[in-house]
């Protein structure tokens, strides 16, 4: 590929592909590339969310795929292929809150499948398409969770490890290969969004918020910051896992981990 990316990229307007936009951060991605004046084409599982999004943002086109079946990705990229996108907003996913010994391996797979099989079908089939084109972008959601070890959420967290690995790697082969695609990593700490209720985990930090957390987020892809960490709380956390040998690092997870309460019970997990 000898076509580089093209510096005036932000200066048009764009079709953007979002999963998870359904609800929380892929949502209010919708809303600020769509108040841009960007065309977006939601994706998600429930469709009484993605029709009331489609509805507030001027009858947006939505896809419903579950993306935890490998016929659920391949099904939403020949859709989302009909509108011609070239930004590709790879959010969906999920969390687990339970002891590793403990929790249901029918639901870890399901995560697996989510968070990494799936993000990396559509990073790769995207990638493809939007060099085949000639231009794109490519922000993948991992978390802050990918720097560390994260007892009691283990496969959630190893799950960003490997999404931030893979981003930054395919970055390199981007940048050098003279790739006319940029792509990056979104790694937030704690953001207000139904994330948790999902996890089943309450009495955590209360986070930013959404609409702070996709707003800083736009700003970096303008610069297409490679990794890009909405916070200073979430950059000192990074900061202080780079210095923290890993199995301290995950002592300490655990310690603040037990501080978190399951949903529906009193007691601390
Ligand atoms: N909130 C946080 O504190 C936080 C922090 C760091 C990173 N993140 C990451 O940010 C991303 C978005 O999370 P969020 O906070 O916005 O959580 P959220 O409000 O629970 O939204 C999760 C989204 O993922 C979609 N999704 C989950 N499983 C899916 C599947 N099998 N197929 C298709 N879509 C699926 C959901 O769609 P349906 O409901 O329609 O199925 C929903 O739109 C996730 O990757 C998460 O790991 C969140």
């Amino acid at each position: 590929m000898s076509v580089v990316m093209k510096k005036n990229f932000w200066n048009e307007k764009h079709t953007a592909v979002i999963t998870g936009a359904s609800a929380g951060i892929g949502a209010e991605f919708a809303r600020q590339l769509f108040e841009a004046g960007h065309r977006v084409i939601l994706c998600g599982r429930d469709e009484n969310a993605l029709r009331a999004l489609s509805d507030e943002l001027c009858g947006a086109p939505y896809i419903i795929a579950d993306l935890s079946r490998v016929s659920g990705c391949r099904a939403l990229f020949e859709k989302a292929c009909e509108y011609v996108p070239d930004i590709f907003i790879n959010n969906a996913g999920f969390g687990i809150f339970d002891k590793f010994s403990e929790s249901s391996l029918e639901r870890e797979i399901e995560l697996i499948n989510t968070d990494v099989r799936a993000v990396h079908i559509l990073f790769k089939l995207f990638l493809g398409y939007f060099e085949k084109n000639g231009s794109g972008y490519i922000l993948n959601t991992a978390s802050i969770a990918g720097f560390m070890p994260g007892p009691m959420m283990s496969g959630y967290y190893a799950s960003k490890a490997y999404v931030i690995r893979q981003t930054q790697a395919v970055w390199a082969e981007c940048l050098l290969s003279r790739s006319p695609v940029r792509v990056s990593v979104l790694c937030p700490g704690p953001v207000q969004t139904g994330f948790n209720e999902r996890a089943g985990i309450t009495g955590t930090i209360k986070g930013i918020t959404a609409k702070e957390c996709v707003s800083y987020t736009l700003e970096k892809m303008k610069s297409f910051s490679p990794v890009i960490i909405p916070s200073v709380t979430a950059k000192a956390v990074v900061v202080g896992s780079k210095l923290t040998p890993a199995l301290l690092a995950a002592l300490a997870c655990y310690v603040v981990q037990k501080t978190k309460k399951r949903i529906g019970s009193e007691k601390q997990a």
